[in-house]
């Protein structure tokens, strides 16, 4: 394959190091020219030394202080910081492709950016297209770039969409693996701690995704991707759980044949995927044992336990700046219950609460989403104040 060069935005969490493992093992096949962190700069240090990289971007101009003293003079790598920096790499000349794979919603105008500097995107950053999902693919289309997921799930459908021709398509089926609480009765789900809920069954991941995975947020934001992605209708995408993780996602056909990818739970097999594309790499990774697979098992997930895939299908619903709301809310959220300030099954109250406080806003331009996602950060924080404060009886 030609040689791609790539940027990556998040190069320090779950997925960057993912994608610094695949571009390391197909030196031939990629050129690492601009990396971001936030605020760990130790790592992105080992990362710059690794790749030398054209330009690097920390969260803030101390961390790039810092960062700065930590490269030998001679390094030639720029150090930029902040907002801008992020957008500065995210469009840097040199880069092919993007990966973006920033957690939240600080991951929504360095992905933009890239996308208006031309560059084909792969995206594991889905809070992009839950805020801005309808804008976002607008400017996919006017600057004719390629918007390739690297959600697993996501990745799957792509590849099972390509058996037939898209008018033929009755139904997606996302699966989920139902988190660490998939067998926990509805009382239990008050004393679980944030060590149990980051300890992920199939995965291992970033903090804010696995809880979201935990509460299955996760899924509902992954159905909004998918309404976006594929252009599908929302009645038609559907959610299963399959608690091993292998069957990672399925699309039915009008006769009724169903396509679905299955492989082993290894992110890499989708990063590499979408940095490859339409071409494979030969990862080497250990091969898919049916033989080895006791059983798969398929069920519908339990909306009465975990209310938030329920609460994010009413928000796309909704449609306009609410799916920006939920997304913020969720965050703030998510932050409180780590830090101890909320039990687990507040987390999707906090949501559906300040979902129900807002107002309907149209997704009418950038700005309009990224003033709901602040309003929404702001009614969320008062919400979150008197749920805390509830006795868990009354809810
Ligand atoms: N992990 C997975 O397997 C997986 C699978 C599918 C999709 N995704 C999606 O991929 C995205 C990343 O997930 P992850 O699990 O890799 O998260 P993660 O491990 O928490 O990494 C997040 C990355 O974003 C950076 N970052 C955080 N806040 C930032 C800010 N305000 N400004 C600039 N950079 C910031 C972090 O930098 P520092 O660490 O240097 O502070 C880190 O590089 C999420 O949207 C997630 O939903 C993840």
């Amino acid at each position: 394959m030609k040689n791609k060069k790539i940027s990556i935005l998040g190069s320090t969490g779950s997925i960057g190091k993912n994608v610094l493992k695949v571009a390391a093992s197909f030196p031939e096949s990629f050129t690492v020219v601009g990396l971001t962190a936030g605020w760990n700069i130790d790592l992105l240090r080992e990362q710059v030394e690794a790749f030398s990289p054209l330009m690097v971007s920390v969260a803030e101009e101390e961390a790039a202080e810092k960062l700065r003293a930590l490269l030998p003079v001679s390094s030639r790598t720029e150090i930029v910081w902040g907002q801008e920096g992020n957008e500065q790499v995210a469009s840097l000349q040199d880069a092919d492709m993007v990966v973006s794979a920033i957690v939240g919603a600080a991951g929504l105008l360095p992905t933009l950016a890239a996308i208006r500097s031309g560059k084909d995107i792969a995206l594991a950053n889905k809070e992009t297209l839950v805020m801005a999902g309808r804008l976002i693919m607008d400017e996919v289309k006017k600057h004719h770039v390629r918007l390739l997921p690297i959600d697993s799930e996501h990745s799957a459908i792509a590849q099972a969409l390509e058996a037939g021709r898209k008018e033929d398509v009755s139904r997606i089926i996302l699966t989920a693996s139902g988190g660490p609480f998939l067998n926990l009765d509805k009382e239990s789900l008050w004393h679980v701690t944030p060590e149990q809920a980051l300890h992920h069954p199939n995965w291992d991941m970033g903090r804010k995704i696995s809880i979201d995975s935990a509460t299955l947020m996760n899924k509902g934001l992954e159905v909004i991707e998918a309404y976006w992605l594929f252009d599908v209708a929302l009645e038609n995408i559907e959610v299963l759980v399959h608690p091993q993780s292998i069957v990672h996602s399925l699309v039915e056909f009008v006769d009724g044949s169903v396509v679905a990818q299955l492989g082993i739970p290894d992110m890499r097999v989708p990063i590499s995927y979408a940095l490859s594309y339409p071409e494979r790499l030969e990862t080497g990774l250990k091969r898919l044992s049916l033989t080895e697979c006791s059983n798969l098992s398929f069920l519908e997930p339990d909306t009465q336990r975990f209310t938030a895939l329920k609460t994010a299908y009413e928000a796309i619903r909704i449609g306009g700046c609410m799916p920006a709301v939920l997304n913020a809310a969720n965050e703030v959220a998510v932050a409180a219950f780590l830090d101890g300030k909320l039990k687990f099954p507040q987390i999707s109250k906090v949501v559906a609460e300040t979902m129900a406080r807002m107002d309907y806003k149209e997704d009418t331009d950038f700005e309009t989403i990224l003033a709901a996602d602040h309003m929404a950060r702001i009614e969320s924080a008062v919400v979150l104040q008197e749920i805390a404060k509830r006795n868990t009886a009354d809810d």
